[in-house]
């Protein structure tokens, strides 16, 4: 038996990487350490409550107290934990630092003190900033443009501090935009895929030009499975899904598996210091033999389809009030 302390479990791609992970693993055991913020639903997990393999701690990754006893118990750490989106931090950043730097600090000094096999941290192509043309290798300068990912790009650095300092044994997985099932309504995907089914309008920042690859949630969860247990100590990987789009490549696909009219997009203001393009070079863990399985077309329809079979899952969400007063927030001026 192995066991896994998976943080921030209880959001997008941790529950993923969850599921995924005592599926294809009978010898494993995960506990799952999640503060529950309004990210986190522990119903992403619900199919897991009768499993014995599976512990869930509600707490925060940036209190020792919490923190210690589950790293000692623990093999392997993989920390997705994280304030995750950049217009959130666009409007306030304290959250942002508190977990994405003093969390993965308190992570790494507990993991120093008791000793781990592995301590995986789950990072993004965000902190490389924009590129305008071509993709960007793992030896490219960190140079991130806003709050969230400055954050990440931040902790990165102290992993790699802990490893060169204390000799951590630490691996990084730098993805691109996931998409698929069980991602919080406010990012974009997800959010069109909901506003569109309401036929509410789908806000467009600026020009819609912008450029992000898409990486289906599956895909990343077989890579970092990948880079957990062959990838080199102290390395780290991209993991892109090559299925690039523009903005408005992204609604209006989303618009036609849906039936709906491209009335429906509404062109905002666009987001401060938005970046331009993301793009990764992922040959490196591609060599160590990791492919992702779906493409632009699959990974979109598998998304929307998904949305549209599990309304209940987001109508709950879209319902709370935390959520609205987000939604006017950000978008009722623009
Ligand atoms: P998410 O926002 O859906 O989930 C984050 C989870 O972390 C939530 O369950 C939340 O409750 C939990 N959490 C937040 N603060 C915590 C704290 N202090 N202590 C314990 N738990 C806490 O995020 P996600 O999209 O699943 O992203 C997971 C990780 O992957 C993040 O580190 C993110 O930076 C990274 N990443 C995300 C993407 C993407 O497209 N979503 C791409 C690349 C990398
Ligand atoms: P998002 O899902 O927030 O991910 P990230 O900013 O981390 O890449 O946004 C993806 C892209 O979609 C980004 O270019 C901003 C754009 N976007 C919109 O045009 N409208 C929206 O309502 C949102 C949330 C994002």
């Amino acid at each position: 038996m192995k066991t896994l302390l998976i943080t921030g479990g209880c959001g997008f791609i941790g529950s993923n990487f969850i599921h995924y992970a005592l599926a294809k693993y009978r010898q494993y055991r995960v506990v799952n350490l999640d503060k529950l913020t309004y990210a986190g639903n522990p119903a992403n997990l619900i199919g897991l409550v009768d499993d014995d393999r599976y512990r869930f701690v509600e707490g925060d990754i940036c209190d020792p107290a919490t923190v210690g006893p589950l790293v000692a118990e623990a093999d392997i750490v993989v920390n997705f934990a994280a304030e995750s989106h950049v217009d959130r931090s666009i409007m306030g950043g304290a959250e942002f630092v508190q977990t994405n730097f003093n969390g993965t600090y308190t992570l790494l000094d507990s993991a120093v003190k008791h000793g781990v096999e592995r301590f995986h941290q789950i990072s993004t192509d965000e902190v490389y900033g924009s590129i305008d043309e071509g993709a960007w290798t793992e030896e490219w300068p960190l140079a991130p443009r806003n709050p969230y990912s400055s954050t990440k790009a931040s902790a990165e650095l102290l992993v790699r501090a802990y490893h060169i300092t204390h000799g951590l044994p630490v691996v990084t997985t730098r993805a691109s935009n996931n998409i698929g099932p069980f991602q919080y309504p406010e990012k974009r995907v997800p959010l069109y895929i909901t506003n569109a089914i309401d036929d509410l309008p789908l806000p467009v920042y600026g020009d819609g030009s912008q450029v992000r690859d898409h990486l289906y949630v599956e895909d990343h969860c077989s890579a970092i499975d990948l880079v957990l247990h062959q990838g080199e100590i102290g390395e780290i990987y991209n993991v892109g899904g090559e299925n690039d789009a523009t903005g408005l490549e992204v609604a209006k696909v989303i618009l036609k598996r849906l039936g709906k009219d491209e009335s429906l997009l509404k062109f905002v203001t666009d987001r401060s210091g938005h970046d331009q393009r993301y793009a990764l070079d992922s040959s490196k863990v591609q060599a160590l033999g990791w492919q992702p399985a779906s493409d632009f077309r699959v990974a979109m329809e598998r998304t929307v389809d998904w949305y549209v079979e599990n309304e209940s899952w987001w109508r709950e969400i879209k319902e709370r009030q935390d959520y609205k007063d987000y939604y006017q927030r950000n978008y009722g001026n623009r």
